[in-house]
């Protein structure tokens, strides 16, 4: 099992108090991903994006957001055998979990490269596989923490605070 975090220096007080209490969300939205299917991929993290413009979430905070659940959303489409997805909705923050059925990462550091990808033909001719999903996710997220093995799930998952500083 290898795991990866990232943090925003500038809210590392806050990302280790989430990470120690048990708080209790204002919102919760679930959404299934099926494998390989292109035509409905990216509707979940539509749905986040659209839920916290509802909540008055800023353009530039909406926008990392929609970046980076779009790019874990494919991940799970196009790299795995389906999973789901947790968005939890906090007063500042929200917090999305990826989860999927495997079959993992072998090794994480040289997922997160850019330009290191491992798409077959049928994920780039889909417009998928320049391998900047991941980078994008870690420059566009507070937070970012990934868990996997080979031959085993991967749990991606994001906290994207709504203030930046
Ligand atoms: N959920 C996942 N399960 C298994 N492997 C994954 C998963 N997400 C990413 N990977 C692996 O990490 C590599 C890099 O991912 P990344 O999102 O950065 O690029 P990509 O998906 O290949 O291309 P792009 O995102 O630019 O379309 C992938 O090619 C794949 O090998
Ligand atoms: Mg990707």
């Amino acid at each position: 099992m290898s795991e990866y975090t990232y943090i925003n220096p500038k809210f590392e007080k806050e990302i280790n108090e989430f990470s120690k209490k048990t708080l209790v969300p204002e919102l919760t939205l679930n959404y299934d991903i099926k494998v390989r299917d292109f035509v409905n991929t990216g509707n979940a993290s539509a749905d986040i994006k659209l839920t916290l413009k509802r909540l008055g979430v800023s353009s530039p905070v909406l926008r990392r957001v929609a970046i980076s659940s779009y790019e874990a959303e494919i991940n799970i489409t196009a790299h795995s055998k389906g999973g789901n997805i947790i968005c939890n909705v906090y007063p500042e923050f929200v917090h999305i979990q990826f989860k999927d059925k495997g079959p993992g990462l072998k090794d994480i550091e040289q997922a997160m490269i850019p330009g290191w990808s491992t798409a077959d033909d049928a994920v780039r001719e889909m417009g998928f596989g320049a391998g900047l999903g991941l980078p994008n996710i870690k420059k566009n997220s507070d937070y970012l923490h990934i868990v996997s093995a080979e031959n085993s799930p991967t749990l991606v998952e994001i906290l994207i605070f709504y203030i930046e500083k």
